[in-house]
């Protein structure tokens, strides 16, 4: 069992902890040598199927960096592919799903699912994760969020300016809606499996959020990820990540989450202000900072601490995923620049 005290969790609560607790989104992934030995024999997808495997890549850098949580080796888009959607990791262009959803009807045609048994191998990892973790550091599942997944979906990958997304937002608002809300249902659902599986603490990705305007945000996303965190089982902690929201945190947090992640493109203190002190805060190194040498990595964490003043409820992180040409020494060197600074 996991100890219901240890400093994450008791700092999703916005309880005193001894230290800061620390993680890095993306911490199980390509910088990463012991990573990289595996995907030299599997694809990715492969990797993501094969639940003993992906246990050893989650508890890796708990080991290898002395974070304070592991995160379940997965993939945001992972819910996909029992949505009917084909998915494919190309070397080059990352992601790509085939789909075509341009309206309602289209949208009718995307499969309901029982995560429980569609993705029965994120359970099993889960399990496995929980099991190798023997209670050391908790355990965070997660999911993309409505908005996020939806425009992967439209776009069938990434995108830079997401005008397909828009331009369905726009043209067919009750196609985007019937989207948002199987999506909204269906993350709901996967994260409740996650956690039963024995996740201790859920993290929601709405990663490309910031490319909306407030009003968009506030119109045609807020009311889906607000009833995505709504149905998470009660008791476990939910962070609601994304970025480029500096301008419209106070939406993120109104959707809810007892956690909000913070980018770089605000000071700490100044997003916390903005979301309110009745919600903790997680973030918020730049990641290209762990490019720069321990030392500068080391004045940069204490900036961020400072600005978080000792205040309960800050877990730190980067303010999105590691780069792959990240030194893992310098992941280190956060990581204990964080603890040593910040012990009390
Ligand atoms: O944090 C972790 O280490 C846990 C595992 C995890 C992965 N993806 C593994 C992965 C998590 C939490 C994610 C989330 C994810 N996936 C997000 C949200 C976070 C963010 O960065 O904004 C997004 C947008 C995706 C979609 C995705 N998956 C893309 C765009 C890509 C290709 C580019 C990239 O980032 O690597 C992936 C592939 C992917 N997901 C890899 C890993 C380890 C690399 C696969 C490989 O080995 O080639």
């Amino acid at each position: 069992m996991t100890n219901p005290n240890h400093p994450f969790l008791a700092a999703c609560r916005r309880e005193k902890t001894s230290y800061t607790p620390v993680w890095l989104m993306r911490q199980a992934g390509r910088y990463m040598p012991e990573y990289r030995k595996l995907r030299a024999e599997f694809s990715f997808l492969d990797l993501c199927k094969r639940p003993d495997l992906a246990a050893e890549i989650t508890i890796t850098p708990v080991n290898r960096l002395g974070v304070d949580a592991a995160i379940l080796f997965a993939d945001i888009l992972l819910i996909l592919e029992p949505m009917g959607l084909g998915l494919e990791y190309s070397k080059d262009d990352g992601p790509v799903i085939d789909a075509h959803i341009r309206s309602r009807t289209d949208v009718e045609q995307l499969q309901e699912f029982e995560p429980e048994e569609a993705l029965s191998y994120v359970m099993e990892t889960v399990r496995m994760s929980r099991a190798a973790l023997g209670g050391k550091v908790p355990l965070i599942g997660f999911s993309g969020a409505p908005f996020t997944l939806a425009s992967y979906i439209v776009e069938r990958g990434g995108s830079r300016n997401y005008l397909l997304t828009k331009k369905l937002i726009y043209s067919d608002p009750g196609a985007w809606r019937a989207l948002m809300e199987r999506l909204s249902t269906a993350v709901g659902k996967y994260l409740n499996a996650q956690i039963a599986a024995g996740a201790d603490a859920v993290q929601l990705f709405d990663s490309w959020a910031g490319c909306l305007s407030p009003d968009d945000y506030q119109k045609y996303v807020l009311p889906y990820t607000r009833a995505t965190i709504a149905a998470i089982t009660p008791g476990t902690p939910v962070i609601h990540f994304s970025t480029g929201t500096a301008g419209m945190l106070k939406l993120v947090k109104e959707a809810g989450g007892d956690v909000i992640g913070l980018d770089w493109r605000i000071h700490l203190d100044e997003g916390w202000a903005a979301v309110g002190n009745d919600v903790g805060v997680q973030g918020n190194l730049d990641p290209a900072a762990l490019l720069a040498k321990p030392k500068e990595i080391r004045w940069r964490v204490e900036d961020i601490l400072k600005r978080a003043g000792g205040r309960p409820g800050h877990i730190f992180n980067l303010g999105h995923g590691v780069f792959p040409e990240t030194p893992v020494e310098h992941a280190i060197a956060m990581v204990e620049a964080v603890h040593e600074l910040s012990a009390r």
